[in-house]
């Protein structure tokens, strides 16, 4: 395949050195003459393990060049890989100037090219930019619509600095991103015979997934940092107990516990995290991403509620009641708080949990449950049918397969705010459908 690179940076010089050795030919594009320069002389722009010997062997074999001219990069290759920076403007919205300009100057090149030409973008954009923002300058400069001999793809790129010869070949996925057919089945090609699984997805969704690595990313180095300056200033190494706790593949470094859905609670985690805050607030440890925990769970709380509230309907079929289904815990649940605050807004609430036996609640449960909904035995029903007989708004927190099979066969004229995400529950001709994050 013949490929013009766009920005000799970190991204795009890793490109130039590795796409030769999976057998294509080259092109690097750079409007610093230096860095065109140096990929010429066979010299990587980046320091990188690896990158010079492969640089400097694509570049004698004839397969790898780089130029300043546009047009010739264009005319001499069937794709065109996108990696201009995208770095944060003041308000740390990405600055989306040089992605355009290289956009649109392909664009303006391909209008006297009657081949057809595939568009990637690699950079770094917010979701919904290529649809949205970048297709639009495409076809305007390109003077021809995507499908037309045309295609653009977001494919993002997950290389780490100085690793990233290494992780070229070897990436965790290929997350592909097209807005037409032939834009996948091009970028398939182009990365056929890197090993990992090929993803094709929407372009919104695989710009998503990449915002994602990074904040998730950001995300585990804060609370290892946090948890590791907390255990320090009690005499213990946070490298030893997070050692241990990276083992735990099953729960800890695994997608348990990573389905967006509702909030957290039982009688395990709020209480530990509570335990783990004090432990920090007695060290003086500030820890303000953990801090942050339980605000954040209570704000899922309230967007339950207003999600119930809008439409102004007050009488509310609530599916499961204990802190998760299969269990009759109802200690810190969640779904006790929100029942409770619609009790409050004066809402008029059925409920139905099948694993919710009032008769059968004992000790610090049933301590909990007279203290939280003291009316709880006549909110309860005793089957699905019943709490749903009134209901106007029919709140899924969780609901076992009888509960679905009666809200599926009574969801005609009703709302549906599904907190769980059970897809049958989706298109089961209900007057409406919401989902807490989807
Ligand atoms: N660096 C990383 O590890 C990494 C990893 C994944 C994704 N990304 C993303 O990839 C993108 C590029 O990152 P980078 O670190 O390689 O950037 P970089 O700043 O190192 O390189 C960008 C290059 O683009 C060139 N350029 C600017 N305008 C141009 C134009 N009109 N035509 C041709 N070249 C032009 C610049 O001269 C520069 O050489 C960013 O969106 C970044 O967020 C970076």
């Amino acid at each position: 395949m013949k490929i013009s690179i766009f920005g000799l940076g970190y991204v795009g010089a890793v490109s130039c050195a590795c796409l030769p050795e999976l057998g294509h030919r080259v092109i690097g594009v750079d409007t610093n003459s230096t860095k065109v320069q140096m990929i010429n002389a066979g010299a990587s722009p980046v320091v990188e393990v690896g990158i010079n010997e492969l640089i400097d062997a694509a570049v004698r074999r004839g397969v790898l060049r780089a130029t300043d001219d546009v047009e010739d990069a264009v005319l001499n290759s069937e794709v065109s890989l996108i990696s201009v920076a995208t770095p944060a403007k003041a308000n740390f919205a990405p600055d989306l100037s040089a992605v355009e300009n290289v956009i649109r100057s392909i664009g303006k090149v391909l209008r006297s090219k009657a081949g057809s030409h595939t568009v990637v973008l690699r950079s770094t954009i917010p979701p919904g930019t290529t649809e949205d923002s970048l297709l639009p300058v495409l076809e305007a400069s390109a003077g021809r619509k995507v499908g037309d001999r045309l295609s653009l793809v977001f494919n993002p790129e997950f290389l780490r600095e100085g690793s990233s010869v290494k992780d070229f070949h070897h990436p965790p996925q290929t997350v592909i991103g097209s807005l037409d057919d032939a834009g996948y089945a091009v970028v398939e090609a182009l990365y056929a015979g890197i090993p990992g699984p090929m993803v094709r997805t929407s372009c919104r969704v695989a710009e998503s997934v990449k915002y994602l690595c990074n904040v998730f990313h950001a995300m585990k180095i804060v609370f290892a940092n946090e948890a590791g300056s907390v255990l320090k200033s009690y005499g213990l190494d946070g490298r030893e107990v997070m050692r241990i706790f990276c083992q735990d593949t099953q729960l800890n470094i695994s997608s348990a516990y990573l389905r967006p859905g509702f909030a957290f609670g039982g009688s395990c985690l709020p209480k530990e995290v509570k335990g783990f805050l004090t432990l920090a607030r007695q060290a003086d440890v500030p820890i303000p991403a953990l801090a942050g925990l339980l605000d954040s769970n209570a704000a899922h709380i309230d967007r339950a509620y207003s999600m119930i509230a809008t439409g102004g309907r007050k009488r509310v079929a609530l599916f499961g009641l204990a802190f998760k289904p299969g269990t009759d815990d109802m200690r810190d649940s969640p779904l006790v708080t929100l029942a409770e605050r619609l009790i409050g807004r004066g809402f008029d609430i059925a409920i139905y949990d099948g694993f919710v036996r009032l008769s059968r609640l004992l000790g610090k449960n049933k301590e909990y449950i007279d203290r939280e909904v003291p009316h709880l035995e006549r909110l309860l029903k005793p089957t699905p049918e019943q709490a749903l007989e009134e209901a106007e708004v029919i709140v899924v927190g969780h609901a076992d397969a009888e509960a679905r099979k009666a809200i599926r066969a009574h969801a005609a004229g009703r709302r549906i705010v599904d907190l769980s995400g059970y897809e049958e529950l989706r298109h089961c001709g209900a007057a409406s459908y919401e989902g807490i994050c989807w």
